[in-house]
């Protein structure tokens, strides 16, 4: 498999393409070696966030430069748009099927990547034409907060969508969206647990923390409880606002996994890939 490096992989491996910008914003790639990739399987290695939009253009753009290749598959830890999958009101769309069109068309036949927010599940899953294998990190984050948390700790995610990642434990989630200017947010209305967390130490696990509030909701309910330690832990950690600080604060230990670089990531995704 040949490879081609994206410079926004640059933490992990050595980038073997341009990318640059043009001053009015405009995206600007090159593969200098284009040539050597004919008529090879090639792996592109390129994170789709943060600039979802602009690393999404990139990415058709580095697709079309490399249209000699055999084939191109896509390495991108998150899949960006992967929580609009439904349609909820009329003249909405599925933006999640239409970024996984828009590789497609590019000419991705596979694309690789982590605790996907639409597939629920990990292993080999076609979604929109397109051959998704979704690796889950559970087993790497459950291991690192043994560290933290000795060895007898209940896994708990906090909604069904997530609990492949907890052995199927979950507690149940009811959201309830609401608009602040011209950002809708995702606020969670209620949260029930269903089962007796009263002084066991306690890992939620979830495929993401954005802006904190599932999580917030999740360590509320469970302290409520009687839960004895909280750690908390996620594949991507977005982390908007100033949300890491204050779940620092709420619970006992936090961290998550590079896919989205942070100052607490501590597990490192390419370790399942090798
Ligand atoms: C939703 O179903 C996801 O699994 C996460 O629980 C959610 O997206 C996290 O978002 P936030 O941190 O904004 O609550």
């Amino acid at each position: 498999m040949e490879k081609i490096v994206s410079t926004n992989f640059s933490d992990l491996l050595v980038p073997n393409v341009e990318i640059k910008e043009f001053p009015d914003g405009d995206s600007y790639i090159r593969i200098p070696d284009v040539k050597s990739f004919a008529g090879k399987d090639v792996i592109v290695y390129h994170r789709l966030y943060p600039s979802q939009n602009t690393s999404l253009i990139q990415a058709v753009f580095l697709a079309h430069a490399l249209k000699e290749a055999k084939s191109i598959e896509l390495v991108t830890p998150y899949i960006p748009y992967s929580r609009q999958d439904k349609i909820w009101f009329e003249g909405e769309i599925k933006s999640a099927e239409i970024t996984i069109g828009i590789l497609k068309n590019a000419g991705y036949s596979r694309i690789t990547s982590f605790d996907c927010h639409f597939l629920k599940k990990a292993g080999d899953i076609e979604y929109g034409g397109m051959k998704i294998r979704n690796i889950t990190l559970s087993n790497l984050l459950i291991s690192h907060a043994k560290t933290r948390l000795g060895n007898d700790f209940e896994i708990i995610s906090p909604d069904a969508g997530a609990n492949y990642m907890s052995n199927g434990k979950s507690m149940n989630k009811m959201r309830g969206d609401y608009e602040k200017g011209n950002i809708i947010y995702r606020n969670i209305e209620k949260m029930e647990i269903g089962f007796d967390v009263g002084g066991k130490d306690i890992l939620i696990i979830d495929d993401m923390i954005s802006t904190g509030s599932t999580m917030t909701k999740a360590i509320e309910n469970l302290r409520k409880n009687g839960a004895g330690k909280i750690a908390i832990a996620a594949t991507h950690g977005f982390f908007i606002n100033d949300s890491l600080k204050k779940l620092g604060q709420l619970s006992d230990y936090i961290f998550v996994s590079n896919t989205i670089p942070s100052s607490v990531s501590e597990v490192n995704f390419m370790n399942v890939l090798k």
